[in-house]
């Protein structure tokens, strides 16, 4: 049966370490393979990308397949052809799908109507192949993810939403603090809840960045407004304003803390210059991670 990979939960906990251990090993041993040799892998965006377009593209060159870039204005779909018929013909050309889009549900229909596996590449709700690379980021550093604690500041948007259940899969401690009204959606943390009581992480939403803070292992931030969200960036940046990660807030988390942001950053806004480009900074490890990670992806859904 063909495996999608649309939420950190398509994969099961030990697949989860697995792929992450595979990734670890394919960037200590980066070169090319023709491990999929013949295969097309078809890309999709309907939102813009820098870090997940160009990541996936040179993985699928270096594991020997063939990358189709699409973008989805140039596509029928930009012109009403339905999500369910485009399923169906792209399955016939190719042999996966990796899709940035807005609704979630649009990833869960190219599933359900495809053959073919299908990657999220970000909605609305979710951005796990940023989880994946985040996680095996945090491993390097800290030689372990189990009882490590990640401390979340910004809008409860996707990235948030992946870590959640990424953390609390691996033993992570997560707390995601938030302006009131920017909570993270609850079902996520209910399950987020659920799952770190199988292994003994915890799980926190506070409002309270300072708290929050505290002591924290990694502190992360992502941008305020999310793409899509472009009408919102006036009132969310005087909102989010008190949970800017700076010096001052990085002061509180522990001495070799490390400060993760998936990038891009607005500088000035959820962080300061001082701290993206400070000793504690790890975010172009973070962002080449997104490369290992997704070759172990692909080569786990298609061998
Ligand atoms: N972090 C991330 O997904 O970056 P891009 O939007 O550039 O792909
Ligand atoms: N939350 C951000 C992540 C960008 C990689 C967005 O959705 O725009």
């Amino acid at each position: 049966m063909k495996r999608d990979f649309l939420a950190i939960e398509s994969l099961t906990t030990e697949e989860l370490h697995a792929l992450l251990d595979r990734a670890a090993k394919m960037k200590a041993d980066r070169r090319p393979s023709d491990v999929l040799a013949g295969r097309s892998i078809g890309m999709i965006f309907e939102k813009p990308s820098t870090r997940t377009r160009v990541s996936f593209e040179v993985a699928i060159a270096e594991l020997g397949a063939h990358a189709v870039v699409l973008n989805a204005s140039e596509l029928q779909l930009g012109r009403g052809e339905t999500i369910e018929d485009t399923a169906r013909v792209l399955s016939r050309y190719l042999h996966a799908l990796v899709v940035r889009t807005f609704e979630h549900d649009r990833l869960e229909r190219l599933a359900q109507w495809g053959d073919i596996p299908i990657v999220n590449a970000l909605s609305d709700l979710m951005h796990p192949c940023q989880a994946l690379a985040d996680l095996l980021t945090v491993k390097e550093r800290f030689g372990k993810l189990e009882g490590v604690s990640l401390t979340y500041v910004g809008d409860g948007n996707n990235v948030a939403h992946s870590l959640l259940t990424g953390c609390a899969m691996v033993g992570m401690n997560i707390t995601v603090a938030t302006p009131a009204g920017y909570e993270p959606i609850s079902q996520i943390v209910k399950r987020a809840e659920e799952l770190a009581a199988g292994t003994g992480a915890r799980v926190e939403v506070t409002t309270d960045a300072a708290a929050a803070a505290e002591g924290a292992d990694v502190l992360y931030t992502d941008v305020w407004a999310s793409m899509g969200q472009e009408r919102e960036v006036e009132e969310r940046r005087l909102i989010f304003a008190p949970y800017q990660v700076n010096t001052a807030l990085v002061a509180r988390s522990a001495s070799n803390a490390i400060v993760m942001h998936c990038l891009p950053a607005h500088r000035g806004e959820e962080i300061t210059d001082e701290v993206i480009e400070g000793p504690q900074s790890v975010v172009w490890d973070q962002a080449e991670n997104r490369l290992h990670a997704q070759k172990a992806l692909l080569e786990w859904l298609l061998t």
